[in-house]
């Protein structure tokens, strides 16, 4: 199958949800074609598709596909029987907070729709679809508000990113790579660092997937090597994504993260965090209470059949860490750029609309 050049992870199809299979990334370029609630949570689980947005964008045709397969015209069985399937697609993943923003908007609209079952069916596909293309829109706006907070030199940069907040990990274009993007398209970049993301590999696989595919530079570094480069001189600016912001600034994203902050601090090397208003959490006062996903061991252990480690030892794998708001630049939104601490008094109240 050809290789576009822009990649929509998460798209309709026809009939179905369609997702850019990324376990067989860099390797192979592949779909999975979705018809059940359950195929689509189980998608979520197995990371073909991941990424805090595009996560939530997936559980929003879910949540379509659950309604579809409900056999009732009854409009209040309807609403009852959408539960579970809600239920059901909240147990995938605990730490994004997209997943949860965008499961409960659906059953909003679903709960505050009027007319027939067929209709309230309709009303969420359009919703779904709405959530799919706003999200492209926002990495956009977060793309171009981040070329506004670039460092003035050099006049070529070199960005370093954690983990892949790419279009892979969007509905499209990404969010910290939405601000390389936008930066490369300025020309602004000279290259971009991709830690390569012990244990699942995401900046190795999926971020320097996306940088070849548009030509963009890209060295692929191993997340021990971060501090060296910064030391160096290699580094200007870092621009990570973000699973979960609490509504003091403090931000979940991939393990690892908080380790490239604290020797960005070290550096004098300013950390942006980049992401949607839908990852902020504002009902969460700070990073402490955000939920941890552990994963399996054997991610750390394995890889393929090949065992790493000796057996006899234990493994302890959370999938994403917080850093403190106090180590964050500023957070890019598709609102602009703003302190950590500037969040909850002129984002919050967007967030109610
Ligand atoms: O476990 P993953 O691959 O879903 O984790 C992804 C990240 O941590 C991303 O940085 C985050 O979701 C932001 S994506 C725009």
């Amino acid at each position: 199958m050809s290789q576009p050049t822009h990649v929509y992870p998460v798209l309709w199809y026809d009939d179905h949800v369609r997702l850019i299979d990324q376990t067989r990334l860099p390797n192979e370029f592949d779909y999975v074609e979705i018809r059940l609630a359950e195929d689509l949570a189980m998608a979520i689980e197995t990371m073909i598709v991941r990424g805090a947005p595009a996560i939530g964008v997936a559980a929003a045709y879910g949540v379509y596909l659950g309604a579809k397969a409900i056999q009732t015209s009854d409009r209040s069985q309807f609403l009852a029987q959408l539960e579970p399937v809600a239920a059901r697609l909240r147990k995938t993943r605990p730490t994004a907070v997209n997943l949860f923003w965008a499961i409960d908007r659906m059953l909003k609209v679903a709960h505050q729709t009027l007319g027939s079952v067929d209709y309230l069916k309709q009303v969420l596909l359009v919703t779904a679809q709405a959530i799919n293309a706003d999200d492209i829109r926002t990495c956009e706006q977060i793309g171009d508000h981040g070329v506004t907070v670039l460092p003035s030199s050099p006049a070529k940069l070199r960005l370093l990113t954690h983990c892949n907040a790419g279009a892979l990990a969007t509905a499209g274009y990404g969010t910290a790579l939405g601000v390389v993007r936008s930066a490369w398209r300025e020309g602004r970049l000279e290259r971009v660092y991709a830690d390569e993301t012990r244990p699942r590999l995401q900046g190795a696989k999926l971020t320097a997937w996306e940088c070849v595919q548009e030509g963009i530079p890209v060295t692929v570094i191993t997340d021990n090597m971060a501090a060296h480069c910064m030391q160096r001189g290699l580094i200007d600016m870092v621009v990570v994504g973000a699973d979960r912001i609490a509504a003091n600034g403090d931000t979940a994203n991939k393990i690892g993260t908080y380790s490239v902050a604290l020797a960005a601090k070290a550096h004098g090397i300013p950390f942006y965090v980049a992401a949607p208003l839908s990852t902020i959490d504002f009902a969460i006062a700070d990073g402490s209470q955000i939920p941890i996903e552990e994963r399996d061991p054997s991610e750390i252990y394995q890889v393929g059949e090949t065992l790493l480690c000796p057996k006899g030892a234990e493994f302890y794998n959370p999938a994403f860490d917080v850093t403190p708001a106090s180590l964050i630049t500023a957070i890019i939104t598709e609102h602009g750029a703003i302190a950590p601490q500037e969040l909850q008094p002129r984002l919050q109240p967007l967030a109610l609309v």
